[in-house]
Order: C-alpha cells, then structure tokens, then sequence
C-alpha cells in the first residue's frame, strides 16, 4: 500500500521521532495522496458497500487525484457500519483476520472491525510511536488499566507498550484497591487508564493511606473519554506526572489514532501517515478550513481488513498545524460528541463545561453526574457534584452549591440545580467509560 514513498520513511528513530515524525508538511502529504489512492481503490475492489456508494455517487476511485478531491466522496456513517453487521464491511477474507474487535454498542448491536497481522503491527506502531510522545522510553515499566477484551483499549495499549520495549503490566479496569497495591509494589513509571478511573484510583491511594504525590508513576496516557485541560491539572498536581491525552475510535482503529506531545501539550497530533483528518459542518457536511470547529472526519490510509472511508466520528474539535511535530496537524481536545450535547430549554450544552466549573472550585472534586428530568413541559438539570476530601463545607454547602449556580449560569447561561454531596458518594465507573449524563427525561 503506497510502498513507493513509505520506503523512504523508513529508517532509525533518533531522539525519540522517527523519520515520518520529522517529515516536512509536504512530505507527509505526498505519502497521503499516494496511500489514499491505494485506500480508495482497494476498499472499491473489496467491500460492496463501498464500491455502492462510490457508483451512486457517479464517481470512481481513479476520479480522486488529490486530497481536497475526497469530499466527493460519500460519507460512512454507525449506522453503515451497524447494517453490515457481523463481517459485511471486512476487504480480505475472514480467513485473513488475525484479531476482530468490538465497539461496545449501549443500544442494538456493537460495530465489529477487523485486523489483519499487518494491520496489528501498524496499530503497535502508532501507539508505541504515542506512548513514547507522551515521555515514556524503553526499558520503562507501563500500567495499563484500559479494559481488555472487545474494547480497543486495553489490547490496543498493551501491544505498543511492548513494541515500544517497554515492561507492560496487563492490569485492564477495576479491583481499584488492587491497582494501588501493585502501583505501590511494582513501581511502574507511567499508567495508562481513563481520566475519571485514574480519580478512583486517586481515592484508592487515600484508602491505602499511600501519597500519590510519592507513587512511581511520572507520565499518564489519558483517553478514551472527553476530559479538560482542568481534569489535566488535577491529575497531574495530584500525582506529580505528566498528563497527556490520547484518542482513538475502534472504528478507525482503536486508541493511538492522535496523541498530544508530552513537550508542548497542545492538543493532539494526528498520526496523519495513516489517519486522514477532515473537520465538517455537521449540518451541511461541507468540509471547513483549518482552524473551524466541527465533526471530525477520518479515512484510513492504510489498513487492510476494514478500510475506513469518510468515517464521521461525531466528536466536535478543530484541526490546528503542527508544532511538536511539523508535518501532521493536531487536533484540539475533543470537547464532546454531538451525541453526549444536551439542549437545555435551547442552550446547548457539553458536560465538560461542567467539569471546568466545578474543578475551577477548590471545594469539588472531579467526580460529578449530571441529571436530566422533565418537570411540567421544562427541561430541568441537576448537576450532582462531590465536595473534596478534607474540604467539609458545615453549614455553608448551600451557600457553595448557589455560587456554582451562579457560575453555571453566567458562563453556560443556563439555570441548572447544583447539589453538593459528601466525598466518595458519586458512583465510580471502574470498568469503561465514566456516564457523565444520567436522563431522565421521559422518552417521546
Ligand atoms: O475509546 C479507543 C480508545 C481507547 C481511545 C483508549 C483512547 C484510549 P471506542 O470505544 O470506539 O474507542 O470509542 C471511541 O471515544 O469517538 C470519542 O467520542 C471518545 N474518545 C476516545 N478518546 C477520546 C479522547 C476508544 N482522548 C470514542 N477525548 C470516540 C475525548 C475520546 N473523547
């Protein structure tokens, strides 16, 4: 696939970058163009749905000459991807599958992708290659607390930990005591896990009666779920690491798709050799310059079991060029889904403008449920948030819950009820991703 020009990337990792990490914009577009039009061809050959949907569209893969060209391309949507469940989107034989992977699929039937070995060795690649932009080296130690099994996360991490040379420690979710014991004992440098379970883990380390602050660990690889800059600051004061995010979707290709740079933590470099970024408006499905906040758009440019094509991912943030690494451009942290958007009585919405307000309180945690219910013809929210260890609030929690009101209001410009609720009171997601919005609501 595009073996022409890849030949020339290949070649030794020198302080931590290989070749294509210190490639000029040009050089890496140059790769794109070619590894595109191998993309486009192969899933035209190999999946109906693809070539379908490129002749009702009267277009053919050989009418793609350059990347601006791909927006003539249709969009893949969940919903295709559902449709052709369990194997209808796969381009080689079932045979030639060496791992199939599943998104876990709250409502119906889960999306189910597929890898061939090359496509496994690619995904090491790219997350060895994330792992080490988040300051990890060979020779390190690495947690890994993602879960294992049909979600990407945890197999995803563990293989480029080992790829990396690293030692990895296949913990997957939950047993949070026993998580603090191992930390405690085997003393690993660096854990990746998601943002609200590293919390949990936090208040593991209070129960054992460990500082955190004392703990081995020096870098954390946080992702799978929407987090803040804020969420950042409190892991990173409360462990004395260094946080970086890191994103992906199964249906891309799992975690390792863009990882933030552990020098500039600016956002998130998009591993642009073998993920093709575009930034839509989610109504019009125009395709909006560099720097414009939409849904973020991915093809594939090199896998060979399920090739992606136009893939909208539903996660709104922007693209910005490359700093840490000049020729892939970052992307911002994704603010939220367009699913996970509540429109309160005509305001929209994310729970991670929650999550800043209250962590920019000092008396809250970043433990927090928001609740959405109807009362009467209204649309009501309640924010259940959790009060900081050893910060008891006596007789003025009304008094901090109505700033927070305030607060709320004036930056969101929504009236929501805040209540406070003692430490350790909000339910803890130990397996998966935290559910930040409980609704309610009775269905129409
Ligand atoms: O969550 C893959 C992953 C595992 C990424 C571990 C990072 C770490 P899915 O279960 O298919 O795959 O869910 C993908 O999760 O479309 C986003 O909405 C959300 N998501 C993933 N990473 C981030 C992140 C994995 N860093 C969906 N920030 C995506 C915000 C994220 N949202």
């Amino acid at each position: 696939m595009g073996a022409a020009l890849a030949k020339a990337f290949e070649g030794d990792i020198v302080d931590g970058l290989e070749p294509i990490e210190r490639a000029s914009r040009d050089e890496v577009m140059a790769l794109q163009r070619e590894r595109l039009a191998w993309t486009l061809k192969h899933a035209y050959d190999n999946v109906p749905f693809y070539r379908r949907a490129f002749e009702t569209a009267g277009i053919h893969p050989s009418d793609i000459r350059d990347l601006a060209d791909l927006a003539k391309v249709p969009f893949t949507m969940k919903t295709d991807l559902r449709d052709s469940y369990p194997f209808g989107m796969f381009a080689v034989p079932r045979e030639k599958l060496a791992r199939i992977h599943g998104s876990s699929g709250t409502t119906g039937k889960p999306i189910v992708v597929g890898y061939t070995q090359a496509d496994i060795d690619m995904w090491a690649n790219v997350m060895a290659r994330s792992i080490r932009a988040a300051g990890v080296r060979p020779g390190m130690m690495v947690h890994v607390a993602y879960g294992y099994g049909l979600f990407t996360g945890g197999l995803g991490a563990h293989y480029g930990v080992e790829k990396l040379g690293c030692t990895v420690i296949p913990m997957s979710g939950g047993m949070t005591e026993r998580q603090v014991q191992l930390i405690n004992d085997f003393q690993p440098d660096a854990i990746m896990v998601t943002p609200s379970y590293m919390l949990a883990i936090l208040d593991g380390f209070a129960k054992a009666g460990l500082d955190p602050r004392e703990s081995s660990l020096r870098f954390g690889i946080f992702g799978a779920e929407p987090w803040t800059n804020a969420m950042r600051q409190e892991i990173e004061r409360a462990f004395d690491l260094d946080a970086t995010d890191i994103y992906g979707l199964s249906e891309v290709i799992g975690p390792g798709v863009a990882q933030e740079c552990v020098e500039t933590k600016d956002g998130l470099h998009v591993w642009e050799d073998h993920f093709y970024p575009e930034i839509i408006d989610p109504l019009t499905g125009e395709v909006l310059p560099e720097g414009e906040k939409g849904e973020l758009v991915f093809t594939s440019l090199t896998k060979e079991a399920f090739p992606i094509i136009r893939y909208r991912t539903r996660d709104l943030t922007r693209l910005l060029p490359g700093t840490a690494r000049p020729g892939m451009r970052r992307m911002e942290k994704v603010t939220g889904r367009s699913d996970d958007m509540i429109v309160l009585r005509g305001v929209n919405v994310f729970p991670t403008q929650i999550e800043e307000i209250l962590l920019a309180a000092e008396h809250c945690s970043g433990h927090y449920q928001i609740e959405l219910t109807r009362e009467g013809r209204l649309d009501e929210m309640t924010v259940h948030a959790e009060v900081r260890e050893n910060h008891d609030l006596g007789a003025d929690v009304e008094a901090y819950a109505d700033a927070l009101v305030g607060r709320i209001k004036n930056t969101i410009g929504v009236t929501a009820r805040v209540l406070l609720h003692p430490t350790g009171t909000i339910e803890r997601t130990v397996v998966g991703k935290a559910k930040r919005v409980v609704d309610k609501r009775p269905r129409e």
